[in-house]
């Protein structure tokens, strides 16, 4: 059975507040009115600046990009994501950080990864096969998780602890849905920090050299970084 929200969990909640230099700030659940400016933020600047698809040039080939932004889309309307916005009343939220998240069961029904489209294959491919590197449910002993398909702060915002903050917020809202362990595929040194500063544990690491062998060709990005790791968060 996919995994549904329970509807005695208020939505919106507010799951965390904090300050930063630049102001106050909130982490929410994304909501259908900040959907189209949370896709705004991935697609100009997650395309642009995560280092597998800037290094590949997604911005480039839009086949690949649209099947991105679906990769985001689908998951928004289970109302899981989460936004930082701005803490302000006097005006309507401005998003300054999105992170698009779901829920795997393990009854999912999984098909395997298949795609025509070339530049997919490699940016997708390659998630997939770090994300299968460790068994969760097993590792865990649960039956369901949460996970991520993009973490992106606006460039104004970096270094304010906006992504730090989105990926602690994830423990009251694991708590909430009852879920004890939160697992993601962090493809950039930046996030990797982060998660790490957040609790996330390394469950698996695999050096884009190594990925490069394997097909999945990003061409220059250890320049930026120089694995994609799948890291989790127990929630105690
Ligand atoms: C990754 C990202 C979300 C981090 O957001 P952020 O709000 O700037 O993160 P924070 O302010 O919480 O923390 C930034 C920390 O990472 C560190 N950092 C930045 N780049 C780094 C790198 N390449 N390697 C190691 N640490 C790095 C900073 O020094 C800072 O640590 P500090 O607080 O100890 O100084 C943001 O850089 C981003 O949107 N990147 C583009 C998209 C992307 O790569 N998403 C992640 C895909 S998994």
């Amino acid at each position: 059975m996919p995994f549904t929200r329970p509807s005695h969990i208020p939505f919106p909640t507010t799951w965390h507040r904090f300050s930063s230099p630049r102001g106050s700030l909130r982490v929410q659940d994304l909501t259908a009115d900040l959907h189209e400016s949370a896709m705004e933020l991935l697609t100009t600047y997650f395309t642009r600046d995560e280092p597998p698809c800037k290094y590949i040039g997604i911005q480039k080939y839009p086949s690949a990009l649209a099947e991105l932004q679906k990769l985001w889309r689908e998951p928004l309307k289970e109302n899981l994501s989460l936004v930082c916005v701005e803490d302000n009343e006097d005006q309507p939220p401005k998003v300054v950080g999105v992170n698009v998240l779901t829920v795997i069961c393990k009854g999912d029904k999984e098909e395997p990864f298949q795609t025509e489209d070339k530049i997919w294959a490699q940016l997708f491919g390659a998630v997939d096969l770090v994300s299968k590197g460790v068994d969760i449910f097993e590792m865990y002993g649960v039956d369901k998780y949460l996970t991520a398909y993009g973490l992106v702060v606006h460039p104004e915002w970096r270094g304010c602890r906006v992504g730090l903050e989105l990926l602690k917020a994830r423990i009251p809202l694991c708590k909430a849905l009852d879920i004890k362990v939160t697992a993601t595929v962090f493809t950039a040194g930046a996030s990797q920090a982060v998660a790490k500063k957040a609790g996330f544990k390394d469950l698996f690491e695999i050096s884009y050299q190594e990925l490069a062998k394997k097909g999945f060709i990003f061409p220059g990005v250890e320049q930026d970084t120089k694995s994609s790791k799948l890291m989790a968060l127990a929630i105690e």
